[in-house]
């Protein structure tokens, strides 16, 4: 089994640093019986939107076996732990709090301070309780006042427990995947829309933030954004403008607003009437500072010009997960190097997520998953070389945990370090948990 190795001298074998897993509700939790249906519920129901047809009904049942899941974290060696609250499992329809499915995750991050690991939590995983879908959802404005609410009643009984709380993970999949693409819960195809949600969620995570400083003033608060650099297909100008513009739109929408209180001047500009509604003191509250930025990092993405608009391209280049995602670690340094250099108040950064899908088998109680294990060694290479770069680099989630529901894939594509029998609910370490962890506990032993 091949080992994990960083230069000695590096800043991620230090205790500034902080080394976790993640999870997010709707992919692992299960007991769907014990919350509010959320608008995954109803994609997951709907034909033809999820590739095997499955739905987050039983997941892992982490629910049921989330002392164990503790364990297991525990066993990792890692300090800390990623996971989210699903809204309406804490939040009833009628508004009034769900006791027992809040104390669930008081419970959870009892035990995780129990083992000395930090909870770092996400509020919004994109599992929208349906009863707000059936409001408006991220199109209507008074979501940010609900959003505001649930952050109160989760922050309130969590508090200072928890280390870190970010308020969104990935707008971008929220607003553009969901509204736009249609490849996600709700499903709608509609630019304008996109642009509505992204704004709604935004103002959502500003608005929640002064409540959340106040119930919990010595956490960190911030938000957790993915990005890949948008790579052209070729050298001819207009596929050089659709990688900018891409950037543009799928990066810069949601970090620019975040810190410096404007959307970008696309270079292809929009219609009017697909400009989200913003009203006065809007962009200030979503510009409110934040403590850290979660970066969530897979891939590059390459585009070409289509229509005086961006397509983005399968790759050509080898080596690919098994999301047809290409493996590509310089991408991070090259984004956040990019990002450092473009915002004079960048925050300091976790990577939040990253990882990768690859065909695992189970054989005799193992996965020999080397293809992961290379990912994660030139990954952590990379954050190394972003702090060598300059770049205020904070800690690094791995995604995932456990296998789980991976949206709309299905359980066809597995994330996890830790294999998940669907049938069994058995977890079995693969060959990369095992490497991580090695990594992880004879970093412990030096700090
Ligand atoms: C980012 C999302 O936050 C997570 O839910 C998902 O499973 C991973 N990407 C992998 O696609």
């Amino acid at each position: 089994m091949a080992k994990i190795a960083i230069p000695s001298s590096s800043k991620l074998l230090t205790r500034e640093f902080t080394f976790g897993v993640a999870t997010s509700s709707f992919q692992i939790e299960g007991a769907a019986d014990s919350r509010e249906a959320s608008i995954w519920d109803t994609f997951c129901a709907t034909e033809g939107k999820i590739k095997d047809g499955s739905n987050g009904l039983n997941a892992c049942e982490h629910v049921k076996l989330w002392r164990q899941d503790v364990d297991l974290i525990s066993h990792l060696g890692v300090d800390a732990y990623r996971f989210s609250i699903a809204w309406g499992r804490v939040i009833n329809r009628d508004g009034s709090v769900n006791k027992a499915g809040l104390q669930f995750y008081v419970d959870l991050v009892d035990a995780l301070r129990a083992n000395n690991i930090e909870a770092h939590v996400t509020l919004y995983h994109w599992d929208l309780p349906q009863y707000l879908d059936d409001l408006g959802g991220w199109l209507s404005r008074d979501i940010v006042d609900h959003f505001v609410r649930y952050a109160e009643v989760v922050v309130g009984a969590l508090g200072d427990k928890v280390t870190s709380y970010a308020t969104l993970n990935e707008p971008f999949c929220s607003a553009y995947l969901s509204y736009e693409a249609g490849i996600h819960a709700p499903g709608h195809r509609n630019r304008s829309q996109g642009r509505q949600a992204a704004h709604h969620l935004l103002l959502a995570h500003g608005s929640a933030l002064p409540r959340m400083r106040a119930l919990a003033p010595h956490a960190k608060h911030g938000i957790v954004l993915n990005f890949s650099p948008c790579h052209a297909a070729s050298d001819a100008p207009e596929d050089q403008q659709a990688a900018l513009l891409a950037h543009q739109y799928h990066n810069l929408w949601y970090l620019q607003p975040l810190l410096q209180g404007s959307y970008p001047q696309l270079v292809t500009p929009l219609a009017p009437a697909d400009m989200p509604v913003v009203q006065p003191g809007d962009m200030d509250i979503i510009a409110r500072p934040i403590d850290f930025l979660g970066v969530n990092y897979y891939t590059r993405t390459v585009f070409k010009a289509k229509n005086g608009w961006f397509s983005d391209v399968p790759p050509t280049q080898q080596p690919l997960t098994t999301m047809g995602w290409e493996i590509y670690p310089q991408g991070l340094v090259e984004i956040l190097t990019d990002l450092n250099q473009t915002f004079d108040n960048l925050p300091p950064i976790t990577i939040s997520e990253n990882g990768a899908a690859f065909v695992d088998t189970l054989q005799q109680g193992k996965v020999h998953d080397a293809e992961r294990i290379a990912y994660y060694q030139g990954h952590l290479m990379a954050v190394h070389q972003c702090i060598e770069a300059g770049v205020d680099m904070q800690g690094y989630f791995a995604w995932s945990l456990l296998d789980n529901f991976e949206w709309a894939e299905g359980y066809t594509k597995r994330f996890g370090i830790v294999h998940v029998d669907y049938t069994t609910q058995q977890r079995v370490l693969k060959d990369s948990a095992k490497a991580l962890r090695d990594f992880w506990l004879q970093r412990a032993e030096q700090l």
